[in-house]
């Protein structure tokens, strides 16, 4: 007799039909990986040692990451119950939106933005409203504002946008808050906050206690360096950073996570010198690039966004054939980090072949 094959196992159609999280490629060796927004500086030797020396693993670790949360709460005003850590920013975001929104709801976002948006609304079961960016790359808060309804219960504004590297003003801002409803959940993602050098842009850390709906996530993962422990903060009202403790994964933060935290922010000094030098090589890439010819969205993320819409995979190979590896959006566009301080002669040194070689790449770009 044949074999009966059992039915496939019953998954939620919406997630069987979800593609999983795509990462930045690696690099060949020799060459630069700039598909990431990954920090180029090598771990500091503090935050190395302060690692090694949480090495009681055999124990769970803290699971309210408290030295950690007093230490943020002192750097920002608040109080620790108005800090939240988690396992990198993306874990918050998911852990937010799954305490604000189930079956039926709606969760606004930008986009073109962080790629993770839309899949963290659908596994929590809500529906993903994006809403698409202004020609400039920046947010179209209007749109977003008019897109709010009764099923509404978030809406995500990325400031620096990922890939464009537009910030939101702080004026915008704020007549963007006038408009949404103070009981409809808002998330600040500024993951590349520590990168932002314009006056006008939006600084949550100005905002904490202004807005009872407002919560700002940032990360350790890129101006302070620890993308690989996994390691971000929320600021917001106690209330709502409760909802999102409880739909947290528990102990999903590790002791050397919190440890190297702690240790990094003790070294803001050091680490922030090395941001300074991530800011002049962007400032560089921006200005190299325009001089070619192409134009690029001022961006104060530690990235640069070429919008070449149909010249993008030919664009892509010629970076490869310079040993960049980029974040390639087909039909859309490259996003280049800002990595290596010799990366920069090459990307420079690319962005000059695209110009040339493929016609019509400029023209697209604007
Ligand atoms: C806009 C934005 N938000 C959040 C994240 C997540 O960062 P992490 O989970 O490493 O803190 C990223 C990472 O690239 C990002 O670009």
């Amino acid at each position: 007799m044949p074999e009966q094959v059992p039915p496939p196992v019953r998954l939620r159609p919406e997630i069987a039909a979800l593609p999983a999280y795509k990462q930045g490629k690696p690099a060949a060796a020799g060459g630069y990986k700039l598909s990431s927004n990954e920090n180029p500086f090598p771990p500091h030797a503090a935050v190395l040692a302060a690692m090694n020396e949480a090495s009681d693993i055999n124990r769970y670790p803290d699971a309210s990451a408290f030295a950690l949360r007093e230490a943020l709460a002192a750097r920002f005003g608040v109080t620790a119950d108005e800090v939240h850590v988690g396992a990198g920013s993306v874990a918050l975001i998911t852990q937010f939106i799954t305490a604000a929104a189930g079956h039926g709801d709606e969760v606004i976002h930008p986009w073109r933005s962080f790629e993770a948006y839309p899949g963290q609304v659908t596994v929590a079961g809500a529906t993903a409203v994006p809403v698409p960016l202004r020609p400039d790359g920046g947010h179209d808060l209007d749109a977003m504002a008019a897109a709010v309804n009764d099923r509404t219960r978030v809406v995500l504004v990325c400031t620096p946008n990922n890939p464009t590297g537009v910030v939101v003003t702080a004026a915008e801002f704020e007549e963007f808050m006038r408009r949404i409803p103070g009981d409809l959940l808002v998330l600040l993602d500024e993951a590349y906050a520590e990168f932002v050098r314009d006056d006008a842009a939006v600084d949550g850390a100005t905002l904490f206690g202004r807005y009872p709906n407002l919560v700002v996530l940032r990360t350790f993962s890129k101006a302070w360096g620890l993308a690989g422990l996994r390691l971000g903060y929320a600021v917001g009202p106690e209330h709502v950073l409760d909802a999102a403790r409880a739909a947290a994964l528990p102990l999903s933060v590790t002791g050397q996570a919190q440890a190297a935290g702690l240790a990094a922010l003790s070294h803001e000094t050091d680490l922030f010198a090395r941001v300074d030098h991530i800011v002049a090589r962007r400032d560089a890439v921006l200005a190299g690039l325009r001089a070619v010819g192409l134009a690029v969205p001022e961006s104060h993320g530690n990235f640069v966004w070429l919008g070449l819409g149909e010249h993008t995979a030919a664009a892509a190979r010629i970076l490869e054939e310079h040993a960049i590896v980029a974040r390639v959006f087909a039909g859309e566009g490259v996003r280049i980090s800002i990595g290596e301080a010799e990366s920069v002669d090459e990307l420079l040194r690319a962005g000059e072949e695209i110009v040339r070689n493929l016609p019509g790449a400029v023209e697209a770009s604007r």
